[in-house]
């Protein structure tokens, strides 16, 4: 597509019309983990050696973090059928890009990106669309700045980002206010061109996929506990394991092959599509079931839900297994606070689940909800009273009763998951339910209608 093309394709809209009731029924595969993808492209460019991916996410998101590392002159085959070959150029190798890289909706790209540009001898400037140019940067520019590096946006700390070139970065030993995996990543991405140790002690626990896969390009990534290493400069690591991760600079990535299993994320929607309705019984093959990212099973199976994983298996040091779910009576609970990062993008979806329940279910803890790809507590609070669902929001949470689901007309505001959450409720609901503003669902789940229909559900996708 040349760019006016994309100007004309991003101004179509997306209505998605999902007609009431049904049940799923079916065994699938989802599409890649958006998350390892991203990942996949940045360590398989920065690596020596050719990366072979298979299982790729060919979505919106990551596609724009491919996209970004060719304009910095990798080489990279594919995308062909989820399968790509990734040419690295080693951590020193990346050329400035001929003009500033758009990373479209993805906060993931931007803020890993932050800390693997900022060690670059090259200037480099991200942008984004409408609701990343909205989201907080700040989290990544303070600590990166205390490593040394450069990085200019605007006074409020959101994007574009410029980030300067030629800086000496030094290892810090960092503690995160808030639990964010895209935080952690970014300072040890940043950590690889730093001197010196590189930490990062994190307040709960979030998922660890950098970790797992700089190990998986032989990088030695460590964990200790939170008042070990106080001189960040050290040349040596501590040897007691515990809750703070850390690398030093200055080493290499061997190029490897990676097989992204599925998106639990994505699975998330069929997962509660299955429980909150009668007769269903589905079955996902090969999905990420990384304890980093399992909170959505540990909830649904607290408020009843019939879920068996078999099958478990490791995948190039990521854990893969088969998930079955029947139709059962979820019952509200208070859902757990230490479950909240570990389920913190499928909320939205959980949501419907609690909205089917028996009950009142809790949600606290979960501010971050106010700074994705938008404020998913007052847009899924307001999505739901439009279908007739008693929702409180709070100021870190929500309240929500169980109810009778009538249906109507909600907007998405332009959130993937919020579209694919809704159109989950219609299974449910006594009339169809229309989500506006869902063009954005292929930045993580391209085909989500055709396999959500495959399996029992009807939506229509209309384009206007
Ligand atoms: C992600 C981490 C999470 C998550 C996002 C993907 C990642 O964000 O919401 O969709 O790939 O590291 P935070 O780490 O900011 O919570």
């Amino acid at each position: 597509m040349n760019n006016v093309q994309q100007e004309n394709a991003q101004q179509k809209k997306i209505i998605f019309s999902c007609q009431p009731g049904g049940c799923l029924t079916g065994v699938i595969r989802v599409p890649g983990d958006k998350s390892i993808s991203h990942r996949s492209i940045m360590l398989g460019a920065l690596a020596e050696g050719r990366t072979h991916i298979t299982g790729f996410l060919e979505g919106e998101d990551a596609i724009a973090t491919l996209n970004a590392f060719r304009a910095m002159g990798v080489k990279i085959e594919g995308p062909n059928d989820a399968e790509l070959t990734v040419h690295g150029v080693g951590l020193h190798g990346l050329k400035a890009p001929v003009e500033s890289i758009d990373l479209g909706n993805s906060g993931t790209a931007m803020r890993l990106m932050s800390g693997l540009l900022a060690g670059q001898q090259f200037n480099v400037t991200l942008t984004g669309d409408a609701s990343l140019s909205k989201r907080p940067m700040k989290r990544v520019i303070e600590p990166l700045t205390k490593m040394g590096a450069v990085i200019d946006s605007k006074p409020d700390g959101t994007p574009p980002l410029t980030i300067s070139g030629g800086q000496k970065l030094t290892g810090i030993d960092y503690v995160m206010p808030m639990a964010s995996a895209q935080v952690k990543s970014s300072l040890l991405l940043a950590g690889l061109f730093a001197e010196g140790a590189t930490c990062v002690a994190e307040p709960a626990t979030t998922r660890d996929h950098t970790e797992r896969m700089l190990k998986g390009f032989g990088y030695t990534v460590e964990n200790y506990p939170l008042n070990s290493l106080s001189n960040p400069l050290s040349n040596s690591l501590p040897t007691k394991k515990g809750t703070k991760v850390c690398l030093l600079g200055g080493g290499k990535l061997k190029a490897t092959n990676i097989d992204v299993p599925g998106d639990i994320s994505s699975a998330a929607f069929f997962i509660v599509g299955a429980c909150i309705t009668n007769n269903s019984d589905v079955t996902l093959q090969h999905v990420g079931i990384n304890p980093t990212r399992i909170g959505v099973v540990n909830i649904l199976r607290l408020m009843g839900a019939d879920i068996s994983i078999s099958n478990e298996r490791d995948i190039g040091g990521e854990p893969v297994g088969d998930i079955r779910v029947r139709s059962s009576q979820l019952k509200g609970i208070i859902i757990p606070k230490d479950q909240v990062p570990l389920a913190i993008d499928e909320f939205p979806v959980i949501f419907i689940a609690a909205a089917c329940a028996e009950g009142d279910t809790v949600l606290e803890g979960a501010e971050e909800l106010r700074v994705k790809e938008s404020d998913r507590i007052q847009v899924m609070a307001d999505a739901l009273s439009n279908v007739g669902v008693k929702a409180r929001p709070t100021v870190d949470g929500m309240v929500i009763s169980g109810s009778e689901i009538k249906g109507g007309e909600v907007d998405s505001c332009g959130d993937h998951r919020i579209a694919m959450a809704m159109s989950i409720a219609a299974l449910r609901s006594q009339a169809p339910i229309t989500i506006h503003d869902c063009a954005n669902v292929n930045t993580s789940f391209p085909g989500f209608a055709k396999m959500a229909n495959s399996l029992g559900h009807n939506i229509r996708v209309n384009v206007v």
